[in-house]
């Protein structure tokens, strides 16, 4: 009887559920949005409740458009937003919204935690400084302003592990998502013990850990009813989005990196040794790849720039003409420049206090303008995050890019000739959700290892070159580099300014 393979992506804008067969060919794939809350400026939370009603309808309708039958499903796979804290009581229920991945309140937290511990033993045990982002400073958040959430606490569990825990009763995570708690031995791919009774968090709060394509747990009777599949199907741990888009496009060893824009942005270097970045200016996490890590640059809004643009300015433009007309003007967009700072940032400025901005406006603009103003905002800030990469000295033989962002070709031209770069795209077009598939597929059986599964199932489709703009944006990019430096202070200041404001408005 032929297998399939399914994977799950609970990402931030919904869960996607991939249904592939046992040479990694695409058979089915639906997504169920989810809303996302923003109670106060800079807060980002979303009720996993939402994230477990979406995956299960995703999951029903693949299952039910397909013609496949559940008992053929070999193996599913998990995947998901990082860094996102779910808390739960000792009956396993929500104790309050999460707090994601691009929710920026902690930056007190995150100072105490580094006061704590002390800043170079939290890189020497984790491989990163601690970051608003990260699941850790959101734990002492909670502890400090809602003692009551606190008390109640038994269990935390990271976004597409509360969808695990839904679907087979079991509390696991993985390697490559709990590598972005700040409570975790990166080098020895476990949870620390240092870590987690320095922050004064239980060892029973935390999941246990697995390699991301071992089997950690099997469809539960009540999964199997809400989801259509069958009670026993293996699920394999899973991977963080990032790691796992990094295993749907074959970026699977040295040498190659993933550019991946989505509603982030980000760099994905493997490493077969663990060899953090010494400042910690690059995440240093392990990869869904067995004795695998990776270096990673986290660009917040990058995807979600454009999006942001689009909702904000040209709401009644579709996308792909929106994108078209950035192609109409030249290269540099006369001067204007705009940083992509929506939330915050991460790499290569670790600064929730960071802000958007165009920056050269003049009467001469006009909307192809901005918008590629906006484009090329978003490839210098990658560009930021590979410079740092080569300045490691890493060899970087293949730049794969993937994500929404990447469809458009004038945004792929732009890409390639910022970073300078040859860019290649592959046949997997369903991202983090496919990688997930393709590890579940390993768990089962189907493929012999991720390099294999990889190797059988992503073949590049097309590459772009660096074309003759490629030297206009470096002197363009130098000229960027300065921006953030210059504005940090003023935009410290607005976001005070902001606080006071959103405070006397709320009085
Ligand atoms: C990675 C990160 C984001 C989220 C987006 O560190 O925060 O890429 O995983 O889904």
């Amino acid at each position: 009887m032929a297998s399939y393979l399914l994977g799950i992506d609970v990402s931030t804008t919904g869960s996607k559920a991939v249904l592939i067969d046992a040479n990694g060919r695409v058979v089915r794939t639906a997504t169920n949005p989810h809303p996302l809350h923003t109670p106060r400026p800079a807060w980002s939370e979303q009720d996993p409740a939402d994230w477990w009603r979406a995956s299960a309808a995703s999951i029903r309708t693949v299952l039910q458009t397909s013609g496949v039958s559940p008992d053929q499903i070999a193996g599913v796979g998990l995947t998901g937003q990082m860094h996102g804290l779910v808390l739960l009581d000792a009956e396993g229920r929500v104790l309050r919204p999460a707090i994601l991945w691009n929710d920026q309140r902690t930056a007190a937290e995150c100072a105490e935690i580094t006061e704590t511990v002390g800043a170079e033993q939290v890189l020497r045990i984790t491989g990163n400084p601690v970051l608003p982002g990260f699941t850790a400073p959101k734990i002492i958040w909670v502890r400090l302003r809602e003692p009551e959430v606190f008390r109640q606490t038994a269990k935390f569990l990271l976004p597409k592990d509360y969808v695990r825990y839904r679907l087979t009763g079991a509390f696991v995570s993985d390697v490559s998502d709990a590598s972005g708690t700040s409570l975790f031995d990166v080098g020895a791919r476990n949870w620390s013990d240092e870590m987690l009774q320095a922050l004064g968090i239980p060892r029973e709060w935390v999941p246990e850990v697995t390699e991301s394509p071992e089997v950690s747990a099997r469809v539960s009777a009540e999964g199997a009813r809400e989801t259509g599949l069958l009670e026993g199907t293996p699920v394999v741990s899973g991977a963080g989005d990032n790691a796992a888009a990094a295993v749907g496009t074959g970026i699977v060893r040295p040498g190659r990196v993933l550019l991946s824009l989505g509603t982030s942005g980000v760099l994905f270097a493997p490493l077969d040794a663990y060899r953090p970045e010494p400042q910690g200016r690059l995440h240093a996490f392990c990869h869904a790849v067995p004795g695998q890590w990776h270096l990673m640059g986290v660009m917040l809004s990058a995807a979600g720039s454009l999006q942001w643009y689009h909702d904000a300015l040209a709401e009644d433009v579709p996308f792909d003409q929106l994108v078209a007309e950035a192609g109409t003007v030249p290269p540099g967009a006369e001067g204007l420049f705009f940083l992509p700072y929506l939330s915050g940032e991460r790499t290569p400025y670790p600064d929730p206090d960071a802000r958007g901005a165009f920056i050269g406006l003049s009467l001469r603009h006009r909307r192809p303008h901005l918008t590629r103003a906006v484009l090329e905002g978003v490839a210098f800030g990658l560009r930021d995050s590979l410079d740092l990469m080569t300045a490691l000295g890493l060899e970087i033989r293949r730049v794969r890019a993937a994500g929404g962002g990447t469809r458009s070709p004038v945004w792929r031209q732009i890409l390639a000739d910022v970073l300078n770069t040859e860019l290649a795209t592959t046949d997997a077009t369903e991202g983090a959700a496919y990688g997930a598939a393709l590890l579940a597929g390993v768990g089962a059986g189907v493929f012999a290892s991720v390099q294999d599964a990889a190797e059988i199932a992503v073949k590049e489709v097309d590459c772009v070159q660096p074309g003759p703009d490629a030297g206009l944006y470096a002197v363009a990019h130098a000229q960027y580099r300065s921006l953030y430096p210059a504005l940090a202070p003023e935009f410290r200041k607005i976001a005070r300014l902001a606080e006071s404001q959103a405070a006397a408005t709320q009085a």
